[in-house]
């Protein structure tokens, strides 16, 4: 039999079907950092949720109406806000996908699950778009144009081979698309040194072109909401690629005109203070708990809220109490809630949405008072609006900031996927050629290489017999989940409990995979031929006469 995959701490398969709870979690080993240009691997997926606030993916599964077979086998483990992205699939409403290839090398089997992922949104009706993050090569790489070009033509080939259509999507160079370009600009004018400094850890040596490869992919995220109008957006990507997009989150957020929020009187509430006046205005407005809220005619003062907040014990939360548990300082809001209140006096108290003016010019202000219907009240910098729910103002800011002259984005949301094991254990890295398998691999050699993979297999095949193999840190395994058996669930399943209960040896298993992956390179090479038409047909210049440097060897 053959060896046992290293504990290296890398990524742990944990493919379909699931292992029945109870796999030990591994002792929480290398730092966890999400560096964009460092080593592909991470200690425990775990950890990216409370460490950065990635959100697991089964949370949103059920809203996706036809899960892809990466979504169903938990190889995407995890999203940001990919609950908007779901929604606009399932109600047929405007949504995009989009991601980006660094031209460094060849295309290869972990690319696929990108290429795939952009795929499906396209398919199930999303504006679909890939891009070539020819900037970020040449200047975070040290990639001479040439190179660039020849690597470029490879990841597009492949991407129309696996099925993306051109016609309705969209394929850009980073270098080529000057309205990626001017966006950039203008969503540099939002971010500074230090953040990035903060974000990336760049320093004084850094160079100035790789910031602004940085800069230009917060545009490529925001790009698709050029294109007609803001809509959900999916960004599928490795978790490295997370600090892009949570900055992107962020400067979606810093360009808009107008900040929508929700308040009571005059002064400010912060998330959780907000849920305690809440709390004193309902109780109070609807007296004796009776009918409807009427919001006009109640006749509540910020001091009477003080007066009932005051002998309000706000739910408990306990720290650390399972995933579910709001991360809610109640307590601590309490008093400043009561010291807002309690300076509010005799001022009513009327539950109203409030649009502060963040980057709107004056046309635009103006432009928004007129637009809020019902009663308002306008401030210096600010509008109150009391007869507009938060939703409804949301779109009357964003409807106005787009007629003057503004973007009106939305955060766009993100899907992360696992990385694959390296076929020789640990990571899988284009350095080690044994490792990966190349999309222009030659057949044959994809057929040895499986065959020589690394498994979860015991020494002996009696041992295997006995205790089973171990599915779960086996690369071959992870082939077929990740690749090799497609759409067919059946598949998987059966190899994983063929495997776990002992009844495969690792001989057979890796025989069958290995004539699978010589089939899919045979015929994903095939439709790359097919797909050089297709390529020429497109406008895009894979021969770019750029001069430069010739890169860093
Ligand atoms: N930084 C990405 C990588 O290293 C490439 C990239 C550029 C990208 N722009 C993007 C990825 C936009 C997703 C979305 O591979
Ligand atoms: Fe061996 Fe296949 Fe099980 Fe991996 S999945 S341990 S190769 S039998």
């Amino acid at each position: 039999m053959d060896e046992d995959t290293p504990d290296d701490g890398a990524a742990c398969p944990d493919g379909t079907p699931r292992p029945d709870g109870g796999t030990e979690r591994a002792e929480p080993t290398e730092d966890v950092a999400l560096d964009p240009w460092g080593s592909a691997s991470v200690g425990d997926y775990a950890d990216l949720f409370e460490e950065f606030g990635i959100e697991a993916f089964d949370d949103v599964a059920d809203d996706v109406v036809d899960p892809h077979y990466l979504m169903r086998r938990g190889v995407i483990f995890g999203h940001r806000e990919y609950d908007a992205v779901a929604e606009a699939m399932a109600n047929d409403e405007p949504f995009a996908a989009l991601s980006g290839f660094m031209p460094t090398g060849d295309p290869h089997i972990g690319h696929k699950l990108v290429f795939d992922e952009i795929i499906w949104h396209q398919k199930q009706g999303g504006d679909a778009f890939g891009l070539i993050a020819d900037l970020e090569a040449h200047s975070a790489r040290g990639m001479s144009w040439s190179e660039i070009d020849e690597h470029a033509r490879n990841y597009l080939l492949s991407l129309l081979a696996l099925g993306f259509d051109a016609e309705e999507g969209e394929i850009y160079r980073q270098s080529d698309n000057r309205e990626v370009q001017d966006l950039g600009f203008e969503l540099g004018s939002k971010a500074n040194f230090s953040e990035f400094e903060a974000i990336y850890g760049f320093d004084g040596e850094t160079n100035i072109s790789h910031m602004q490869s940085v800069i230009t992919q917060t545009a490529d995220i925001l790009y698709p909401q050029l294109v007609d109008e803001p809509k959900p957006t999916v960004i599928p990507v490795g978790p490295d690629q997370d600090p892009h997009v949570r900055l992107t989150r962020d400067l979606a957020t810093r360009v808009r005109y107008f900040k929508v929020t929700e308040a009571f009187a005059s002064f400010e509430l912060d998330d959780d203070e907000r849920q305690l006046v809440r709390a004193a205005y309902d109780a109070l407005a609807a007296g004796d708990g009776e009918g409807e809220v009427d919001d006009a005619e109640t006749d509540v003062r910020c001091e009477d809220a003080a007066e009932w907040l005051a002998d309000y014990e706000p739910p408990e939360t306990e720290a650390g109490d399972g995933d579910d548990a709001p991360s809610l300082d109640l307590a601590a809001a309490k008093s400043t809630a009561l010291d807002k209140l309690r300076a509010g006096g005799k001022e009513p108290l009327r539950p109203r949405v409030r649009f502060f003016d963040r980057n709107a010019t004056d046309e635009a202000f103006e432009a928004l008072i007129e637009a809020v219907e019902g009663d308002k009240r306008v401030f210096e910098g600010h509008v109150d609006a009391f007869e507009l729910t938060r939703g409804e103002a949301e779109s009357v800011a964003r409807e106005v900031e787009i007629d003057h002259g503004g973007f009106g984005f939305r955060q766009p949301s993100s899907i992360y996927h696992r990385f694959m094991t390296g076929l020789t254990g640990g990571k899988m890295s284009s350095s080690v050629p044994a490792s990966h398998i190349s999309l222009l691999d030659d057949p044959e050699d994809g057929y040895d290489k499986v065959r020589s993979a690394t498994t979860g297999g015991r020494d002996t095949a009696e041992e295997q017999r006995e205790l089973g193999g171990e599915a779960d840190e086996c690369p071959v395994y992870e082939l077929y989940a990740y690749l090799l058996a497609g759409d067919d669930d059946e598949l998987t399943k059966t190899v994983y409990s063929e495997c776990v209960t002992g009844e495969r040896l690792c001989g057979g298993c890796k025989e069958q995979a290995a004539e699978l992956m010589r089939e899919f390179l045979e015929d994903h090479q095939e439709k790359r031929e097919e797909a050089e038409e297709l390529l020429e047909e497109l406008d895009i210049d894979l021969d770019s006469d750029r001069r430069g440097t010739g890169g860093e060897h």
